[in-house]
């Protein structure tokens, strides 16, 4: 395994930047996610990584060795990383163990040593006893362990995952994020996994580096990273979180902080750094199971929509003091749309920025 570095790395297509300024420590054996909508370059820093494009400006070292940077550029198969793609990349001619063992046959590794390899691979995707089936009488989930196990044989120190599961069906995908997990437990490897699904980047990943317009947002661990969002742009893009317009009413127990919102006043969670001079407004993230319905204090709102799913309902309501907010609430059961009914706010995360922009306004 090899720890990563990351130093201002900048790709640039003509006059466009796919990666702008990126800076980024990954330890050595971590796994990290880079989460991000389609087109945030998040292939194209993955790239970079694997060394198959060369950087604009910027550093990569692995292990404080220079990879690329100012000139240098090491190639694709002297960086020892393996790279699963969301396509498998198999050799359609090829069975299973001549898929698995072609990187291995490729470095000169043959006869037992290979095939120990191999099966040893094999064994760790579940996959024993497919070595003589092809890829076109795989599963999609099939045809991805076999694409692990190709990965995993060579025993790379790094692993590059660009989308490994967007072609594959939701049961799976669960599925195959233990799989992913145990992987990364057995090989220790420094794993970089690229995806746009959010659910998946928190399940698997010690740390989620959240990208947009090729720039890193921010970077933390997953429930640091749902629950303290650092800007309004990942309160959003992380957990569908809505984001309203509130007034500090003034500190509150340590690490909260008392709003008005809506005709209402609650206690938020907030950064003690961020904390708002009282009378200051500010931005709060509220995610669904921060709402509730009330029978007493909430400020009064307007059922629009009402979903079943399952466990639960999920509703939609449009506070009467500010009908044009539509914020998502999980309910126990479906409240018809139409329905007035009192929202609780129990709790919320009081964004930073904001509030530390009307500070300096203060100071100023
Ligand atoms: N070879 C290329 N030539 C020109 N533009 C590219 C190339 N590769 C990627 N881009 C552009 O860079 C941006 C980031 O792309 P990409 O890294 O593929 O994003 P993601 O993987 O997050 O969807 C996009 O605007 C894309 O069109
Ligand atoms: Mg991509």
């Amino acid at each position: 395994m090899s720890a990563i570095s990351l130093s201002a790395v900048t790709k640039r297509f003509g006059d466009a930047a796919a990666v702008d300024g990126v800076s980024l420590e990954i330890a050595a054996g971590e796994f990290v996610a880079l989460l991000g909508a389609s087109g945030c370059g998040k292939t194209t820093l993955l790239r970079l990584i694997a060394g198959f494009d060369t950087l604009t400006s910027g550093w990569i070292r692995f292990d404080g060795v220079p990879m690329a940077g100012e000139g240098r550029h090491v190639a694709p198969e002297d960086r020892n990383v393996g790279i699963v793609f969301q396509s498998y990349a198999l050799w359609p001619h090829m069975n299973v163990a001549e898929n698995v063992g072609y990187p291995l046959r490729v470095r000169g590794i043959r006869g037992a040593a290979k095939a120990d390899q191999v099966a040893e691979a094999l064994a760790a995707v579940d996959l024993s006893g497919f070595e003589n089936r092809r890829p076109a009488d795989l599963s999609g989930g099939q045809r991805q362990r076999v694409a692990l196990a190709r990965c995993l044989a060579m025993d790379p120190a790094v692993v590059l995952l660009d989308e490994p599961l967007a072609n594959l069906d939701v049961n799976l995908r669960a599925s195959m994020e233990d799989t992913f997990k145990e992987f990364h437990e057995r090989t220790k490897a420094t794993m970089v996994y690229v995806t746009h699904d959010q659910t998946e980047a928190m399940a698997m990943a010690d740390r989620v580096a959240v990208m947009e317009a090729g720039k890193v947002l921010q970077v933390s661990d997953p429930v640091a990273l749902y629950g303290e969002p650092a800007s309004e742009a990942v309160a959003r893009f992380v957990g569908n979180g809505s984001v309203v317009q509130c007034r500090v009413v003034g500190p509150a127990a340590s690490g909260k902080a008392r709003v008005a919102l809506f005709d209402h006043e609650a206690d938020v969670r907030a950064a003690p750094a961020t904390l708002a001079p009282s009378g200051a407004s500010a931005r709060l993230c509220l995610r669904p199971e921060h709402l509730g319905l009330s029978d007493g204090e909430g400020f009064a709102a307007r059922v629009v929509k009402s979903t079943f799913k399952g466990s639960h309902a999920l509703l939609e309501v449009a506070p009467e003091a500010a009908p044009r907010e539509i914020l998502p609430v999980w309910a126990p059961r479906l409240v018809p749309a139409g329905t007035s009914v009192t929202i609780r706010v129990q709790d919320g995360w009081l964004l930073p920025g904001v509030a530390a922009s009307v500070s300096a306004a203060r100071a100023a």
